[in-house]
């Protein structure tokens, strides 16, 4: 994991947990408009992948344990994770790219709508994602996958002083490279090539030598409305659009975006598809249904984009007529570390990762609320040109001070807390009780994140193994861990009794 040189440890803040009456009187436990619709409260569980999706991309029994245990909480709204927009094979990883989806989906929904009691407003991320391989074996990607052409013969010619390789056999060449020194391998390979060989093939919105990459622009929109039709029917309060951390709609915001075909570049171009999946989205749900945005304040890499073309982003958003803006931070290949053979690259495990889900061993600043100062920039700057476009902000934040702290100074309207949620699913309800005692408290060192990294079903090392004899608990796939964090227990009384 990756932590910044010399790295400070910080404490779990300490805190003081509201009492019942001033639970009540805070701004946190009050109501919010969002578009067309009204939250309960403020409190919102940002999405979280937890592997539990089949193999081809349908939601299990594990899925609506996962979703119903986080509904008990009663927050104002869940997101649901990362959902693919297209009909392709993309592991156990949800899907909504065809009809076929939507039993499952709008099982999901009831299931939601049952355990929060209609409380809990459901929102789905819809995602689109390019193709990314295992880093390969050396020896294969000399023998098979390198596309040996006459430039490679040339720099091998010149690397060696041996006219010879211009016309020798192509077998013998793959079979030298194979063996060949790092400083030949770098004098004979281009920069993706070598990119290829040590993490894995990745494609990019740049590759306009390939013509789905340049057509792009023209399919992404119809299938996100498609995608976006297909969670209305299911019965979600809205869609959130995924144009944030590593994948396809990031790509086109980055300011690594250099396409020249009016999509790249200058910010203005950088956001046209983004508004024009957007505009596609609600043609095709209507102005009746949410629709928000999540995107990243800042990517957090070389040469990524920093706050300012994230404000303009974010007033370009709210002019266009998104419901929310949902704000995070990194979470970029660029800066990934090199996977093992066999593995795919990851875009949380270099600093941008580390910006995007902060630990404890972190610097000066610490993990907590640490984005509020990003969050609170783009609030503001929606809000001066006249937008009420409510703002979400997440990224350590895990208590009721905090977050009251956060929202009475308008720094944003909405509290996301992702992992504080998991370490304790109950937490809101806790603290809207005058239970905050009771909140098991998350220790922001990321164990639940290295089990989302090898794809492993997600859980809290806070709970997942802690009466694990319990009659009828869930356990992963290794027998090892429990699903779900326990029932709160409340004077023999469930949770649920609770109105
Ligand atoms: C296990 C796990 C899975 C995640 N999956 C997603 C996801 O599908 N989509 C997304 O936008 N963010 C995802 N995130 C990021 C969180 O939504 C959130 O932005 C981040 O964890 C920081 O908030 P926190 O400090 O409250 O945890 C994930 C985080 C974790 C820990
Ligand atoms: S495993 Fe639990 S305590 Fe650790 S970071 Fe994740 S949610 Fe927090």
């Amino acid at each position: 994991m990756w932590h910044p040189e010399n790295p400070i440890r910080h404490d779990i803040t300490e805190t003081r947990w509201p009492t019942l009456e001033e639970a009540a009187a805070s701004l946190l436990f009050q109501p919010v408009r969002v578009g067309p619709l009204e939250l309960q409260s403020r409190t919102w569980v940002p999405a979280m992948v937890p592997w539990r999706a089949t193999a081809d991309g349908f939601v299990t029994r594990e899925n609506l344990n996962w979703y119903a245990r986080f509904a008990a909480g009663r927050p104002g709204a869940i997101v649901v994770e990362a959902t693919g927009v297209r009909d392709i094979p993309s592991g156990p990883l949800l899907r909504i790219g065809h009809d076929r989806f939507i039993p499952g989906l709008r099982e999901l929904v009831e299931v939601v709508r049952r355990e929060s009691a209609g409380e809990t407003r459901l929102f789905i991320q819809i995602i689109d994602f390019l193709s990314v391989k295992r880093r390969p074996d050396r020896a294969k990607f000399f023998e098979r996958f390198l596309k040996l052409a006459s430039r490679h013969r040339r720099a091998l010619a010149e690397a060696t002083g041996d006219e010879s390789w211009l016309d020798r056999e192509e077998t013998d060449a793959r079979m030298f490279l194979k063996d060949a020194p790092d400083e030949l391998i770098e004098a004979v390979l281009d920069e993706r090539e070598l990119e290829s060989l040590r993490f894995g093939y990745r494609e990019r919105v740049t590759d306009m030598h390939l013509e789905h990459i340049r057509e792009l622009p023209r399919v992404l929109p119809g299938i996100f409305a498609e995608a976006a039709a297909r969670a209305r029917e299911a019965g979600f309060d809205g869609v959130e659009l995924h144009y944030a951390h590593a994948y396809t709609m990031a790509s086109f915001l980055s300011a690594k975006n250099d396409r020249a075909d009016g999509y790249g570049g200058p910010r203005e171009n950088r956001v046209r598809l983004p508004l024009e999946v957007y505009a596609a989205v609600r043609e095709r749900v209507g102005d009746d249904y949410v629709a928000g945005v999540r995107f990243l304040a800042d990517e957090a890499i070389e040469g990524g984009h920093r706050i300012d073309d994230a404000v303009y982003f974010g007033k370009e958003f709210a002019r266009a007529g998104f419901d929310y803006l949902s704000i995070s931070k990194g979470g970029k290949f660029e800066d990934a570390k090199q996977p093992k053979v066999g593995q795919a690259v990851y875009p949380y495990t270099g600093r941008s990762g580390y910006e995007c889900m902060p630990t404890v061993m972190s610097d000066a600043r610490g993990p907590f609320g640490r984005n509020i100062p990003l969050v609170a920039a783009i609030k503001h700057a929606v809000k001066d040109e006249g937008f009420q476009t409510p703002v979400v902000a997440a990224g350590g934040i895990n208590n009721f001070e905090q977050a009251e702290a956060i929202l009475r100074r308008g720094e944003a309207d909405i509290i996301g807390t992702a992992r504080q949620s998991l370490a304790d699913p109950d937490w809101f309800l806790k603290a809207k009780l005058g239970r905050g005692a009771e909140v098991r408290r998350c220790t922001y060192t990321n164990y639940c994140e290295g089990l989302d990294q090898s794809h492993k079903q997600v859980t809290c090392k806070l709970w997942d193994r802690t009466a694990l004899d319990e009659p009828g608990v869930a356990l992963s796939s290794d027998g090892r861990r429990r699903l779900l964090a326990p029932q709160w227990e409340e004077e023999g009384e469930g949770v649920k009794g609770k109105g």
